[in-house]
Order: C-alpha cells, then sequence, then structure tokens
C-alpha cells in the first residue's frame, strides 16, 4: 500500500497556512500559558523585582509591543516605573543601571541577536535579567537569570500572533503576582482578575468564530494601499501590532498611532481612501475614541471599527465592525489583536502573499 504523504499539509492540521492555524491555536495556547505560569513562580525572582526602582522591557518585532502593553500592567498593578525600549536602541543607549534595575528581555526565539546582547551588555553593568522566552533552551533562556516562558509549541508562520498574545499572559500574571506582593493591589481585585483571566481563551474562541466576516471586510479593503490603525491606552500598543502585521504580510503600507495624537499629523492622510481601523473597545477610553473616529469620518475616511458586542451607538459612525466580548478594560488587548491578525492574514492571502514566508522577512534575525 502506497499512501502519499503531503508532510507540510499535514502540520498545517487542515488549516491553509501555518499562520491561520497559530492564529486558531491560541485559546490553547493561551489557557496554556496560564496554567504553565504559577509553577514558574520562584521567590527569588520575586524578591529581586519587588525591589527594583526601575524597569527596562527590551524587545524587537511583535514582541516590542508586548513589552508596551507590559509597561502599563507593571506600572498600574505593581508601581515600578517601566521604559521600554527596542533592543537595537537599547543596546547603545548611556545606560543607567544599578543593582536595583530590572531588565526583562522579550523574545519568542530567544535567539533575536539585539535582544540576547542588549540583556547581555545591561548583565555585565549590574543589571538583573529576565528572559520571557517561547523556545525552551534557547540562548536567552540561558543567559537570562531567570526565565518566564510561554507555551504555545512552535511557531512556524514568521509573522507572529499566538506567541504575542501569550507574551501579554505572562506580562499580565506577573504584574498583578508583583501587584500582590507588593500589596499595591487588593486581594480582591487581584483574584477577580485571575477569574476574569479564565474565561479569555472561551472569548478569543468567539472571535475566531468571526473569521467569515472578517474576511469580507479584508476583501472590501485589500486594495486600499495605505491602512492607518489607532487606538488609545493599553490598546496603542495594539495599533501598533496591527500595522506591523498588516505590513508584514500583505506589503501594505501601515501606521499605527495613538487616537488622540492623531491631530498632530496623520489627520493629513486621512481621505476617502484611507482605511482606518478604530480599536474602540468599552473602556474608560471609548467616549474619547467616539470623538476620534467622528474626526476621522468628517474626512471622509473609511472606518473598521474593533468594538465591544453590544455597542450599537457605534454603528452610525463607521463601515464597518467587529465585535469582541466584553471584559474588563485591562485585559482587552488581549482580546483586541486578534481580529487584527486575521485582517492582516485574510488580506494578505486574498492578494496572493505568501503569509508563512514573507519576503525580505525571517522568523529569526541572529545577525545585529
Ligand atoms: C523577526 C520576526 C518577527 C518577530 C521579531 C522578534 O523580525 O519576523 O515576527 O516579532 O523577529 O523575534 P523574537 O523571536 O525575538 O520575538
Amino acid at each position: 500500500l502506497h499512501v502519499n504523504w503531503d508532510i507540510s499539509a499535514a502540520e498545517k492540521a487542515g488549516y491553509k497556512h501555518f499562520m491561520q492555524k497559530e492564529i486558531f491555536e491560541q485559546p490553547r495556547t493561551v489557557a496554556d500559558t496560564i496554567s504553565g505560569f504559577s509553577s514558574q513562580i520562584n521567590e527569588d525572582l520575586y524578591n529581586t523585582v519587588v525591589n527594583a526602582d526601575r524597569i527596562y522591557i527590551i524587545a524587537c518585532g511583535t514582541s516590542y509591543h508586548a513589552g508596551l502593553v507590559g509597561k502599563f500592567w507593571i506600572e498600574k498593578f505593581a508601581k515600578i516605573p517601566v521604559e521600554v525600549d527596542y533592543a537595537s536602541e537599547y543596546r547603545y543607549r548611556d545606560k543607567i543601571i544599578n543593582d536595583k534595575t530590572v531588565i526583562i528581555g522579550i523574545s519568542q526565539s530567544g535567539e533575536t541577536a539585539d535582544t540576547r546582547f542588549a540583556l547581555i551588555d545591561a548583565q555585565k553593568e549590574g543589571a538583573k535579567t529576565i528572559g520571557i522566552v517561547n523556545v525552551v533552551g534557547s540562548s536567552l533562556s540561558r543567559e537570562a537569570d531567570y526565565t518566564l516562558y510561554t507555551y504555545c509549541g512552535p511557531e512556524i508562520g514568521v509573522a507572529a500572533t499566538k506567541t504575542f498574545t501569550a507574551q501579554l499572559i505572562v506580562l499580565l500574571l506577573f504584574a498583578l503576582e508583583l501587584g500582590l506582593k507588593k500589596n499595591t493591589i487588593t486581594k480582591d481585585l487581584y483574584e477577580d482578575l485571575q477569574q476574569k483571566i479564565l474565561s479569555i481563551p472561551s472569548k478569543i474562541e468567539k472571535i475566531l468564530l468571526k473569521e467569515k466576516s472578517i474576511k469580507d471586510i479584508a476583501y472590501k479593503y485589500m486594495n486600499a494601499s495605505d491602512f492607518l490603525f489607532l487606538g488609545r491606552n493599553i490598546n496603542y500598543p495594539i495599533a501598533l501590532e496591527g500595522a506591523l502585521k498588516l505590513k508584514e504580510i500583505s506589503y501594505i503600507h501601515a501606521e499605527g498611532y495613538p487616537a488622540g495624537e492623531m491631530k498632530h499629523g496623520p489627520i493629513a492622510l486621512i481621505d476617502d481612501k484611507l482605511p482606518v481601523v478604530a480599536l474602540a473597545p468599552m473602556d474608560k477610553f471609548y467616549e474619547k475614541m467616539i470623538s476620534n473616529i467622528q474626526e476621522v469620518k468628517a474626512r471622509k475616511g473609511k472606518l473598521i471599527a474593533v468594538a465591544t458586542e453590544g455597542d450599537e451607538n457605534i454603528k452610525e459612525l463607521v463601515d464597518d465592525i467587529i465585535y469582541i466580548p466584553k471584559t474588563e478594560d485591562e485585559l482587552y488587548p488581549i482580546l483586541t489583536v486578534v481580529p487584527l491578525q486575521l485582517l492582516s492574514y485574510h488580506i494578505a492571502t486574498l492578494l496572493g502573499k505568501d503569509v508563512d514566508q514573507p519576503r525580505n522577512l525571517a522568523k529569526t534575525v541572529t545577525v545585529e
């Protein structure tokens, strides 16, 4: 008996591309990363960070965007000042480091040269270092003083998806743990958020069910030459990530911007050809986002909103809506990014691009 066996198709488990498979794995990878987190708790690690007077998060690409969200959580829950920097920039900065400085290097692969060397340099100057890494035994996991893992399994698609949401989970759980240790959050808030975090995988599941309608939106806008992504506060890094995903795999020029900063430049770009993706969940910045949306609408920009289920009001302001389930303000980034992954995936595949192996990009950049 001879069976024709296509190993690559088998590995994709029925999905067309690794990227699509990895987007759909997120309910599981997020759940695995939540359950894998507590076993990594180490008193020594917590004491080091609890006593830190400053944290630097360094990373590249998508991991850098996870770091930007992590800054909000650590500052909010643990009240430790955080700076986030591209590893290639941080490395050549005049560093201000003492024995109370903690460096968190975030890297899916654990092999990105810029991130590794920035961390090693800071370590030599006396900083304590933590790696947030997906690949077990990778260089960064061996070089850092402590390692926190994301539990995603191998990520094959060049554009990071499931490792991003898992990095967010690690940063969030870490920030909450620090907050509890430092007494900067109440036990009640801690427990309440832990409960809400447990429902994230099923909420991602619900978003994934909207793939068909997201594909329709992709079809409508696939020929645009530029995109603008807007978000505020904790969802601003998600606007950056949405723009990066689209650029990477569809080669459409895209910019992510803090919505409040739009009036200082990007507003000049808006015309009836520009799709603007507005992250407008029902959080405390909702009203402000709505006024930014009105500013875009007044200039005839095409609006695609990511909004919270039940928000009927937004319907009359925008051209297309992708609804996401309601959650706590602080947890929205883990949800708002998912429709953006699917949107760029479908735009790129409709354009016939090779989403798993985009031109000029490498999964892991091991040179400076
Ligand atoms: C490359 C990949 C990106 C990734 C970045 C950082 O540029 O194409 O998808 O976000 O490296 O990778 P790392 O493994 O350090 O997270």
